[in-house]
């Protein structure tokens, strides 16, 4: 799958380090959304886990993380390096895990979002909508707390 001349394709936790300068670089730190390494690396070789890449020639220029248990699928984690953003490597990504996601027979995706975070609006327009909202989900830098909304998709296989 290609987008310009980014190219989507499956990882693996040999990329954990290109992950974390992705994710380094993507995730504000006021926010605390990011996650650590161990906690990526902890959770890639779980069952159900997989981690997509988004590369500039051999470059990782994004990723996500999704997991499906039985007909749920959650989008874990999506980034994309800050000087490659606003090009659809972002909506991508978000593509290939509805896809892929289907073919590993979900039915209903979700994920958490920091209430505020621009990428809401590119959950709204592929079709995910508010199903919740968990108050003080993030811890940003500076202590201060932010409410995580859950944005839910049905797909038809
Ligand atoms: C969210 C994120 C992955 C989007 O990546 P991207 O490659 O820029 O996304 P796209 O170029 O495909 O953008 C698709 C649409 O999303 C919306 N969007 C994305 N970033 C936006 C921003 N900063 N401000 C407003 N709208 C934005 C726009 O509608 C955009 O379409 P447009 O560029 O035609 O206006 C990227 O901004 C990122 O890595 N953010 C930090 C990490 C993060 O917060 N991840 C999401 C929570 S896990």
């Amino acid at each position: 799958m290609t987008t310009a001349e980014i190219s989507i394709d499956a990882g693996s936790l040999l990329d954990i380090e290109a992950v974390m300068a992705v994710m380094d670089d993507s995730f504000d730190a006021a926010f605390g959304e990011a996650w650590t390494a161990p906690q990526c690396a902890g959770l890639m070789p779980m069952a159900g886990v997989w981690l997509t890449l988004a590369r500039r020639g051999d470059e990782a220029v994004g990723f996500s993380l999704s997991r499906v248990v039985l007909r749920e699928a959650e989008l874990l984690l999506l980034a994309v390096r800050r000087d490659a953003q606003r090009s659809g490597t972002g909506r991508a990504l978000l593509d290939a895990f509805i896809h892929s996601a289907a073919a590993r027979g979900a039915e209903h995706l979700h994920l958490e979002v920091r209430d505020g975070n621009a990428a809401v609006k590119l959950y709204s327009a592929a079709g995910f909508s508010e199903v919740g909202r968990r108050p003080a989900y993030y811890r940003g830098s500076d202590g201060q707390v932010f409410d995580a909304l859950t944005l839910a998709k049905s797909i038809h296989n």
